[in-house]
């Protein structure tokens, strides 16, 4: 598990306060597409869960319900209101004389059953009196809908979570804690769930399978959700649920309910959040914001593991002594997505200047391949939630054959960092924005410590690591002055976005970095987008090179250089346009290209870190420019957290 160190603590805005080193304990499997929010308290029900739902919506936006009981209740009925579409269109949709006083709320990423009314959560049961909000997937859905529509059970929609309400009216007698223990024997699969009856006023249960649920206590008033965003506007102490636990919740107390039926006596964490870091500010959007953050967020990420004196990284919660350190003979690095892109410049960098065999895997295939767990192998988990599922069941995999797994994971106590034998904190701060950026450059700045710190155990020179340290210590600045080309990124993506196809080419360590790009531009403009690596261009993605497919290329000035050169006249003789990221000063290559964006000379390996950025603003541009969402585009979740 990972450890935070409290002096790296009072130096993040983002941090949970603990008195000497923070660890949270737990095996859990978690799910964390939509959010769940549940509120008991004096304060305006549907106020407080449309609120919350705001703040969960980046984890899916499919459609968004609440249920409230209270005195707008006046057909015997909990009062349930939905829309297909964002928290806005539910807010609209808000019949003013709703006068709830608890209730629950939902933001789904639908997995069964298409997006529309009937599908959108809260789930009711057929008397109207019990209303549930799901999270993760009901494997056994089909025959459990079987059995219950023998019994009499009326479904309403086409999703997996309706047994839930079904299964927990049949154990209903009197007692919502004891029907939810009952129903969720019967569960197959992965569960977060929050449950409220009409006629037990304030009461609202939460049980928890693979998807993540916090109590947030207050005074007077009590709160259920799948993330802190969710209540971080009311209070500060919250309670982690394990799996396999329950938890009744009314306005003034919760009690936890363990998988062997006991009461769990678990303290409050008191988080200190700036309500800021996870606000817009003065940013049109989330995704702006955070690939401004980045100076701020590298520095943070460095913060205190850079030994100046030896040379050397410092990082205290890989829980390796330093025998075991020495003895790696290969490292395995499991990620999806963007986090798979950061894991894949780590592998290069360990290889180059650690010398350490080192490969990124992608997870959702490790997984499936009985993989190989070497010895002297040292694994990590690369993810920003902690939470992907794909990532989280290769770890488990490989912990199962006894792999040595670090997280680099971002989200405090998510399940990765809590899991994991050790590891290293991004602190990136809230990443809200579906497209990761800030994260990626905090990963890279992982994977540069863990590379310091080898590679000064092997081949590396005091010389060499005063150089190596210094060079990831101008990194912030560096992407500072990248940043400076937003403008000029801006021009070039208003000219470029309306190609219906792009190339990103990178080789060697900027490799990672074009499929990152790539990923970016798909992501959030929809735009197709191949991420290839310069040298295979020729094998095939050539074949696509005309004036209507520009292409990106990322130029360094390293020894692969005078490649990359070659590549760009290839696609020029060809009539494609060409986009370069290259090293200022760099005049032969900006002659070539028909547009050129500089970044800051640096040693070439730290290119990664400032290269990235015009790709993460050129993407970003583009998708501002056809209009599209950028914060939440289509069909995308924060954390993707089914197979
Ligand atoms: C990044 O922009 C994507 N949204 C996605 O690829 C993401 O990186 C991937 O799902 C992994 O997420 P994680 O880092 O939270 O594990
Ligand atoms: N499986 C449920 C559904 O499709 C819940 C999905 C979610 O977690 O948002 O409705």
């Amino acid at each position: 598990m990972l450890k935070v160190g409290p002096r790296l603590l009072h130096s993040i805005r983002f941090r949970v306060l603990m008195s000497k080193y923070w660890i949270i304990k737990s095996s859990i499997l978690e799910a964390i597409m939509c959010g769940i929010i549940g509120y008991s308290g004096p304060r305006k029900t549907s106020t407080v869960l449309l609120e919350g739902l705001r703040r969960l919506e980046y984890r899916g936006y499919d459609s968004a319900g609440i249920a409230v009981g209270g005195k707008s209740c006046t057909d015997g009925k909990l009062q349930v209101v939905k829309e297909v579409g964002k928290i806005s269109a539910l807010r609209a949709a808000m019949p003013a004389d709703i006068d709830g006083s608890w209730g629950i709320g939902h933001t789904r990423w639908a997995t069964h059953g298409g997006v529309t009314h009937a599908n959108a959560h809260p789930h009711i049961d057929n008397s109207g009196k019990i209303a549930v909000v799901h999270n993760g997937i009901i494997e056994n859905h089909t025959a459990l809908k079987t059995m219950l529509q023998k019994k009499g059970c009326v479904f309403r929609t086409e999703t997996d979570s309706e047994v839930i309400p079904h299964l927990i009216a049949q154990y209903y007698k009197g007692d919502l804690a004891e029907a939810v223990k009952a129903a969720i024997q019967n569960l197959e699969g992965t569960y977060g769930i929050a449950c409220i009856h009409l006629d037990e006023p304030g009461r609202i249960v939460g049980a928890r399978n693979g998807s993540p649920l916090i109590v947030g206590v207050g005074v007077g008033e009590m709160f259920l959700a799948s993330d802190i965003t969710a209540m971080v506007a009311y209070t500060d102490k919250v309670v982690y649920l394990n799996d396999g636990e329950l938890v009744d919740i009314d306005e003034h107390s919760y009690s936890i309910i363990g998988k062997d039926e006991q009461k769990v006596e678990r303290t409050t964490n008191q988080i200190t959040w700036e309500l800021g870091s996870i606000e817009k500010g003065d940013y049109p959007c989330h995704m702006e914001k955070e690939i401004f953050e980045q100076p701020e967020s590298i520095a943070r990420a460095l913060s205190g593991r850079i030994d100046a004196e030896n040379a050397t990284a410092k990082l205290g919660g890989l829980n390796l002594d330093r025998s075991r350190l020495l003895n790696v003979g290969r490292v395995k690095i499991i990620a999806a997505g963007t986090s798979w892109h950061a894991g894949l410049v780590g592998s290069y960098l360990l290889e180059q200047v650690a010398r350490i065999p080192a490969q990124a895997e992608l997870a959702s295939e490790i997984r499936y391949r009985n993989p190989v767990v070497e010895r002297d192998s040292l694994w990590f988990a690369v993810s920003q939630s902690g939470e992907t599922a794909d990532s989280l069941f290769a770890m488990r995999e490989v912990q199962r054959k006894g792999a040595t797994v670090l997280g680099i994971c971002n989200v405090v106590g998510s399940t990765i960092a809590r899991e994991s034998d050790g590891g290293i904190y991004v602190h990136s701060g809230p990443e809200i924005a579906v497209a990761s950026t800030k994260a990626f450059t905090s990963q890279l700045a992982a994977f540069y410590l863990f590379t310091l710190l080898s590679a000064r155990m092997r081949n590396m020179s005091r010389e060499e690591g005063i150089h190596f340290a210094g060079a990831l210590q101008s990194v912030p600045g560096m992407v500072a002055e990248t940043l400076k080309a937003r403008d000029h990124v801006q021009r070039i993506a208003k000219k470029y976005c309306r190609a219906k196809d792009f190339l990103f080419l990178g080789r060697g360590i900027l490799y990672p970095i074009a499929l990152e790009g790539a990923l970016k531009l798909k992501e959030i403009s929809y735009i197709h987008a191949e991420g290839c690596s310069a040298g295979e261009m020729k094998h095939g993605p050539i074949a696509l090179i005309s004036p209507e497919v520009p292409s990106v290329f990322l130029v360094s000035d390293d020894y692969l250089r005078e490649k990359t050169i070659s590549n760009i006249r290839e696609i020029k003789a060809r009539g494609g346009p060409v986009i370069v990221v290259g090293v200022e000063g760099d005049t032969e290559t900006a002659a070539l290209a028909d547009e050129f964006i500089p970044v800051p000379k640096t040693d070439p390996r730290f290119y990664p870190f400032s290269m990235v950025v015009p790709l993460q603003l050129f993407a970003y541009f583009c998708a501002l420019e056809l209009g599209r969402d950028v914060d939440q585009p289509r069909n995308l979740a924060k954390s993707v957290t089914v197979e």
